[in-house]
């Protein structure tokens, strides 16, 4: 077992990190972000590898003497289990999860079971090798000090979605909004949100929570909207936007997120939820002329191949997503000023980057389209 942070400082510093979802967009790139600033961490990714997860996305640390992957379910109990143990893991940071919300409306099961039975599992998994050993009640005995702080971390990557949608008037989500989550992902990820803080308040489950609105940058699956309208803007298919276009997202870019995540970890309270936002509300119509204005410029079309001048002529209202939330903005006052987090792109220089990012992975993006996506296509948009 691990014992290595000083018994009197409130800091965590990880010394064996399991990141779960790792192959996936945000944990992909918080592996990156992890191993480029902190080189000597062990570094464990447990991912099943489903249709959203990609090795591609790990390429780039593949072969880092600290990096290992694992191939698994979280919902497997011996194997996260025998992890923790063998690995002396001392932190997880929990990103797996099913994420795509038109997924969860067409097939809701498959997020019940990762998301909410995944991540009990996971719990159960550290209260058992965390908590339930005779070196974990040595840790939590109090001394003249009073208790003592925890070696250990579980932080729960969350989701904006479970305070449900805004008015155009109200205040952004802040930490203590009642949860409305409104799809079956959302009511997914609030289950577990709920777990995760039952298991501190009755266990002493060392935990923070995040509650992140939307992410883009490089690695993002294309059912997800930011990368499907460029992939479909350089195949000058249609762009499909659900209803009239003007609900309302958060945008942070993703390397700002994983900024506010190592923050959290290190300097967060135990117990405490922490919402992550861009400060960046756009609308579905100012994200496609975005992408469109972008790509006018990298990737000109020329008469001679297109019939049209601006990719913005691809536009096309389609019929909306059922339940769709109208707004979403979240209140990031309290990681402001407990933690002095700010997200350093703008959201002209972070879809900048993005936009760039795809053009320069054709292959990527190409094994990524495959006949899987096809049928996604195919099944979500006919
Ligand atoms: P993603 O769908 O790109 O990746 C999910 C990863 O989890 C994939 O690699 C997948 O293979 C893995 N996975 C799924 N089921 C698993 C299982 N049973 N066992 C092990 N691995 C499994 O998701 P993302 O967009 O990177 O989101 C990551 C986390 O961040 C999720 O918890 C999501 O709810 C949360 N989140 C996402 C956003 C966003 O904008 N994408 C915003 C806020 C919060
Ligand atoms: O808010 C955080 C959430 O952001 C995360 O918890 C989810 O995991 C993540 O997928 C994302 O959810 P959204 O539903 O907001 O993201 P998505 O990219 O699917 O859609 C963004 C907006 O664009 C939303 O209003 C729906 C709309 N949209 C989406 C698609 C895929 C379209 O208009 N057309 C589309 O084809």
């Amino acid at each position: 077992m691990p014992k290595k942070n000083t018994p009197h400082s409130s800091l965590l510093t990880p010394h064996s990190l399991l990141i779960t979802g790792g192959a996936g967009f945000i944990g992909a790139n918080f592996v990156h972000y992890w191993i480029k600033n902190y080189p000597d961490v062990q570094v464990t990714v447990l991912d099943a590898l489903t249709y959203a997860g990609n090795k591609a996305n790990l390429a780039p640390v593949e072969n880092h003497p600290k990096f290992r992957f694992v191939h698994g379910d979280i919902r497997h109990y011996a194997l996260v289990l025998n992890l923790l143990l063998d690995q002396e893991i001392d932190t997880i940071v929990h990103f797996a999860a099913e994420s795509h919300v038109d997924r969860s409306i067409h097939g809701p099961d498959a997020f019940v079971e990762t998301n909410i039975v995944g991540t009990h599992t996971l719990l159960k998994a550290a209260k058992a090798a965390w908590l339930d050993t005779p070196s974990a009640a040595m840790n939590t005995q109090t001394s003249a000090l009073g208790p003592q702080p925890s070696p250990y971390r579980f932080h729960h990557i969350s989701t904006d979605e479970v305070y449900g949608s805004l008015s155009p008037e109200d205040p952004g989500f802040c930490e203590t909004t009642a949860y409305a989550p409104n799809s079956p992902y959302a009511a997914s990820k609030a289950a577990s949100d709920f777990l995760v803080r039952a298991y501190y308040k009755t266990y002493g489950m060392p935990m923070t929570i995040s509650n992140c609105s939307n992410n883009y940058g490089p690695y993002q699956h294309p059912e997800k909207l930011i990368p499907l309208l460029t992939l479909n803007c350089l195949e000058h298919k249609p762009l499909p936007i659900y209803g009239d276009g003007l609900n309302i997202r958060d945008w942070l870019y993703v390397e700002d997120h994983c900024r506010g995540i190592d923050l959290i970890l290190k300097k967060g309270r135990i117990g405490e939820t922490y919402n992550i936002g861009g400060n960046c509300e756009k609308t579905n119509l100012e994200v496609v002329h975005t992408v469109c204005a972008i790509l006018d410029e990298l990737k000109p079309l020329s008469s001679s191949t297109a019939l049209f001048t601006s990719y913005s002529s691809l536009l096309t209202h389609v019929k909306d997503r059922a339940g769709h939330d109208r707004r979403y903005a979240i209140d990031a006052s309290k990681i402001s000023k407990e933690l002095a987090y700010m997200p350093i792109e703008t959201f002209e220089s972070g879809m900048q980057k993005t936009v760039q990012w795809y053009l320069e992975h054709p292959e990527w993006c190409k094994n990524v389209m495959g006949e899987n996506y096809k049928k996604w296509l195919a099944q979500n948009y006919s």
